[in-house]
């Protein structure tokens, strides 16, 4: 039986301070019991102030990315040595903001959906291997365009995007990975993919990994859903038999919204 995963993208939210006043806010408003993990992935300026607040409470510390490489002169980069150090165990990997998108040369800056940090499948898996071998879990984005999927490439796309985000990982490595399904056209859009669809593409997910691994690595990948994520929808979502968890970003600002989506995970 896999546990539900809740983990709130903070994106670039969240000086230390309004980190400190939003984790002093929902601390006290999560469920006591253990019906869900729950992950807060801040950016790198406030983890130290993050990990310091969630010590002894049951939330988790992820960071929003991390580069393949220990150390060097690779400016701007954090690595995975850095994330551990501060108390990180979890890590968004390949996010859509971060991927490059051929025929998008340029960054559009005013874009709805920002994808010019040049991230691409190679990169991500680099990213992913260096942070399971460091042991931190990854948490890996995979997800269409709305061009993608008007054009009926949904399964390729993301079917492709699992199977290299895993090259050369070997399967006790695999099966500790947390795969978010995001479709980029519901994220930050308010429009959320239906929950039978997002059933079926996370089912899609853990098919991929098991052509690869086979059954039992399969089964202990966990593959959240993304895009969206409300309270108002993480019920139905989170009640899906291939969908174990949630990849939450602006809900996640709002204390009693993330909260409330974390109530929504059903209780084993
Ligand atoms: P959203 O973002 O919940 O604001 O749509 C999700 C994400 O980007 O991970």
């Amino acid at each position: 039986m896999r546990s539900t995963i809740i983990a709130g993208n903070w994106k670039m939210h969240g000086t230390c301070a309004e980190a400190e006043a939003l984790l002093r806010d929902l601390l006290p408003q999560l469920p006591t019991d253990d019906r869900a993990l729950v992950i807060v992935c801040p950016p790198y300026t406030a983890l130290a102030t993050v990990h310091r607040l969630i010590q002894n409470t049951r939330v988790l510390l992820g960071a929003q990315d991390v580069f393949w490489k220990e150390r060097g002169a690779y400016t701007g980069c954090i690595s995975p040595l850095m994330l551990l150090e501060i108390g990180c165990r979890y890590v968004i990997i390949g996010h859509s903001e971060r991927r490059g998108r051929f025929g998008v040369p340029e960054p559009d800056f005013d874009a709805p959906v920002l994808a010019h940090f040049g991230d691409n499948n190679v990169t991500v898996n680099r990213k992913l291997r260096a942070a399971l071998a460091h042991g931190l879990v990854p948490i890996c984005c995979v997800g269409e365009t709305l061009a993608e999927r008007q054009a009926g490439q949904t399964d390729t796309i993301v079917a492709d995007q699992v199977r290299a985000a895993l090259q050369d990982v070997q399967p006790e490595q695999a099966a500790r990975v947390i795969f978010a399904y995001e479709p980029v056209w519901a994220i930050g859009t308010g429009e959320v993919c239906q929950a039978d669809e997002a059933n079926r593409v996370c089912g899609l997910v853990r098919q991929t990994v098991q052509q690869q691994y086979g059954t039992d690595v399969a089964a202990a990948v966990h593959v959240q859903y993304g895009g969206s994520v409300k309270p108002d929808n993480a019920r139905e979502l989170l009640a899906q038999p291939e969908i174990d968890g949630a990849l939450v970003g602006g809900a996640s600002l709002k204390a009693a919204d993330f909260a409330a989506i974390v109530a929504a995970a059903p209780v084993s």
